[in-house]
């Protein structure tokens, strides 16, 4: 046996809870006397509620309640009191506020039974009338009304321009001047929204809710409804992905809180898939891409201009372009961003926010660029290559990301690319290989742990983080155990609790690098302390050593000098008179250290498609991802996070789009038979390789995160390898057969008038 766990594919210790169903989530709970909440949506996009008849629905035997904006129980008035951890600048949006509708499937009702079924037969009975106001939902009719977003935290705007981009791009060799579209896509995690709140009496409330942050959600609760943050927990054990759209509250949560206290009873409301799209979305945008180069591939200007939606009460805004002016080396630079307010509800975080898109058109871009120049699309990279950040002027804190190149291209045999399109076939299919790279952040924030030891030798850390199926139970437990040289099976990891130690919404690919420097901070503290109690055993053998000299494994404290003398860790334990080893600790990240760097993940993506000449059809055949994320904790979760990643990039690529029809301003596939997502069919040989990297500087623990990178180019190495295939360039996403066929219809209209 080993307790060497960090770096070690560990199965998940939450996996057996999970596949047997005892994991639990959140509309799961079930308690006595547990009333139903249904929610009645808007059915226009803008305008005013007029009159809302709810007697029918009343009258019915079972139905204790119908809140709308007329009866519903006091909250804050205070916009402040909504504003949570994440959201933007703004007036947060307020369910039942008043008679105002501002986007199409608003809640207007919350209708409450004594069961589900009766609650959902109920909402239907109930009649809303609406003085109907001219709604704008189509970013492409309105993107000349674009304007700076007010400064959101954690966002940087665009850098100011460097050099003459305009000027450099009229005098180059190979300029390219194009503009890319990706539509307004759906996080559609498996488990939907819903919040069971538990009327725990004298008005204390547990509420398990599907969210990304219980803390978060805690104090927006007790702000919007004045609760002293005692009386109020949330629990998120288990959490059936999120992907960002549990970053913020959503109003399921406001409405069961608001019921619960107002019925002064336990209240459970879930949302149907279709009730889930009105809210938290992937931005739709368009991104302006002008990129000129000298004849032997040196970039002499980079212009990338974005035009996002937002809605009219809050500024959504996201980091997208100045990872253009980071990731090569270009002395021309100019970087817009702007935003274009619609009645829709607030665009929100959707996995790597901001690169995902930003870096499709970018990557796509590049590609472009390196079949004008007639260059290979790797060489060009390379060429371009930046040593250190230009928008800055700072370092990289570590960037293996010409091995990424270099190791990627070899796993996929880019060597044998034959560069023409349209060049690569096998039997009716139109081969294509393409390639992008990906870049995310690697941020530290504050974490706290808490680590308690108990005298048989088992351990309890704890952390309020989430798990939102990234593996945070696997890998904290990985690093508690190696730290304190304990079995896996001895150390328990908690989460998801407001009550526990104060942790950030989980998000960012920041979880690992800083709940888990927490945890090893913790557990630190824990080894000193058991140490000196094995120190002061009777004839100790450790008496004389110090903390430096001994190792703790299997469950022992040995001298490194000779492993044979030791002291069990129980053994130490009992000389503490059977009392707890307890400990807390907060780590706040480094930040003049930290600072004096650009800290960021890389990636590169080689992807093969198969083209069917005559329908269009595309299909993903191999994917090779290298990936630079620092230090990989536990390489079978990283991987599957990575995995996950990519499958998501399938989607973007070839599949996702959340169309909204202008006349209703409504987006109107709100399921998953008209969301199309990949499904196994569509997802083939993907690879995933790391390049390990070291670094003392993004966190102590030397991790980057995973939870993001995996997306962020691979909509555009699956571009780039349609266009090798097919000789077509798309540039709306999603690349869908009927755009091939059209493309290539075009193609050879073109090819017959020049003839
Ligand atoms: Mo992520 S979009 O920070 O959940």
């Amino acid at each position: 046996m080993t307790t060497n766990y960090i770096g070690q594919p560990i199965d998940r210790v939450d996996g057996n809870a999970k596949v047997t169903g005892r994991a639990k989530y959140a509309a799961e709970y079930n308690v006595p006397n547990l009333a139903y909440g249904v929610v009645v949506s808007s059915v226009i996009a803008k305008g005013r509620i007029t009159k809302i008849v709810t007697n029918e629905a009343l009258h019915l035997d079972g139905v204790i309640q119908v809140f709308t904006h007329e009866n519903a129980p006091a909250a804050s008035s205070l916009d402040k009191s909504y504003q949570d951890d994440v959201a933007p600048p703004g007036s947060p949006f307020r369910p039942l506020r008043d008679d105002r509708i501002m986007f199409s499937g608003q809640p207007v009702a919350l209708v409450v039974a004594e069961t589900f079924e009766l609650a959902r037969y109920a909402a239907s009975l109930v009649r809303v009338e609406y003085q109907v106001e001219p709604h704008e939902t189509d970013l492409a009719a309105k993107r000349g009304q674009a304007r700076d977003p007010t400064p959101r935290r954690f966002i940087d705007p665009p850098i100011e321009p460097r050099g003459d981009a305009a000027k450099a791009f009229a005098k180059a060799a190979a300029q390219i001047d194009v503009e890319y579209s990706v539509p307004p896509e759906h996080h559609n995690p498996i488990e939907p929204f819903a919040t069971t709140v538990v009327w725990e009496g004298g008005g204390k409330l547990t509420i398990y809710d599907k969210t990304q942050g219980s803390q978060n959600n805690q104090r927006y609760v007790c702000k919007v409804f004045e609760l002293p943050e005692s009386d109020v927990r949330v629990l998120l054990p288990f959490v059936g992905g999120a992907f960002g759209s549990g970053l913020r509250p959503q109003y399921q949560l406001f409405l069961a809180v608001m019921a619960a206290l107002g019925l002064k009873r336990s209240v459970r409301v879930s949302l149907t898939r279709q009730q889930m799209f009105p809210f938290a979305h992937r931005p739709q945008t368009f991104q302006r891409l002008a990129l000129s180069a000298a004849a032997d591939g040196t970039l002499k200007s980079l212009t990338h201009e974005a035009v996002a939606e937002t809605s009219r009460f809050e500024d959504y805004s996201e980091q997208v372009v100045n990872w253009s002016g980071e990731l090569y080396h270009c002395r021309n630079v100019k970087l817009g961003y702007k935003v274009v307010p619609l009645d829709v509800c607030t665009p929100c975080d959707m996995r790597a926010p901001g690169a995902a898109w930003g870096l499709f058109a970018l990557e796509s871009a590049m590609d472009e660029l390196a079949h004008e120049l007639r260059m290979d699309p790797l060489e060009l990279r390379l060429k371009n290559y930046a040593e250190k950040d230009l928008n800055t002027g700072k370092r990289f804190s570590s960037k293996a990301l010409r091995e990424c190149y270099k190791q990627g291209a070899k796993r996929f045999g880019w060597a044998k690319r034959v560069p023409e399109p349209r060049s690569m076939r096998e039997g009716d299919s139109l081969i294509g290989w393409g390639l992008a790279t990906g870049v995310w952040e690697a941020m530290q924030v504050p974490a706290s742990a808490k680590a308690v030891l108990t005298p048989d030798g088992k351990l309890t850390v704890s952390s309020a983080t989430a798990d939102i199926g990234t593996g945070t139970y696997t890998i904290m437990t990985q690093i508690a155990a190696e730290t304190l040289g304990l079995p896996i099976a001895d150390v328990t990891f908690e989460l998801g609790d407001s009550t526990l130690p104060a942790a950030p919404v989980e998000g960012g690919s920041f979880t690992a690098g800083s709940i888990g420097s927490a945890v090893k901070a913790v557990c630190e503290k824990v080894r000193k302390k058991v140490f000196d109690r094995a120190r002061k055993l009777k004839s100790s053998p450790l008496g004389d050593a110090k903390l430096n000299d001994v190792t703790f494994a299997n469950g022992r404290i040995v001298l490194h000098s000779d492993p044979s003398r030791g002291v069990s860790i129980a053994d130490a334990m009992r000389q503490g008179k059977g009392r707890s080893i307890e400990e807390d600790v907060s780590v706040v990240p480094n930040d003049s250290k930290q600072s004096r760097y650009v800290r960021h993940s890389h990636s590169a993506i080689f992807a093969e498609v198969k083209v069917d000449e005559d329908l269009g059809t595309i299909e993903v055949s191999r994917v090779v991802a290298a990936i630079a994320g620092g230090r990989i904790l536990n390489p079978k979760t990283a991987r599957s996070q990575i995995m996950g990643g990519i499958v998501w990039g399938i989607g973007m690529a070839l599949e996702e789009e959340s169309v909204i029809d202008h006349k209703f301003g409504r987006f109107m596939n709100h399921n998953l038979a008209e969301y199309h997502v990949p499904v196994n069919a569509d997802v083939h040989d993907i690879d995933v390789l790391f390049v390990e990297e070291q670094d003392s500087i993004v966190n102590p623990l030397g991790a980057k995160g995973m939870g993001e990178l995996g997306i962020v180019g691979t909509a555009a190495a699956i571009g780039n390898a349609v266009f090798h295939a097919t000789g077509q360039r798309i540039r709306t996403l999603p690349i869908t057969l009927d755009k091939v066929l059209i493309s290539a219809a075009g193609r050879r209209e073109a090819q017959k008038s020049a003839a």
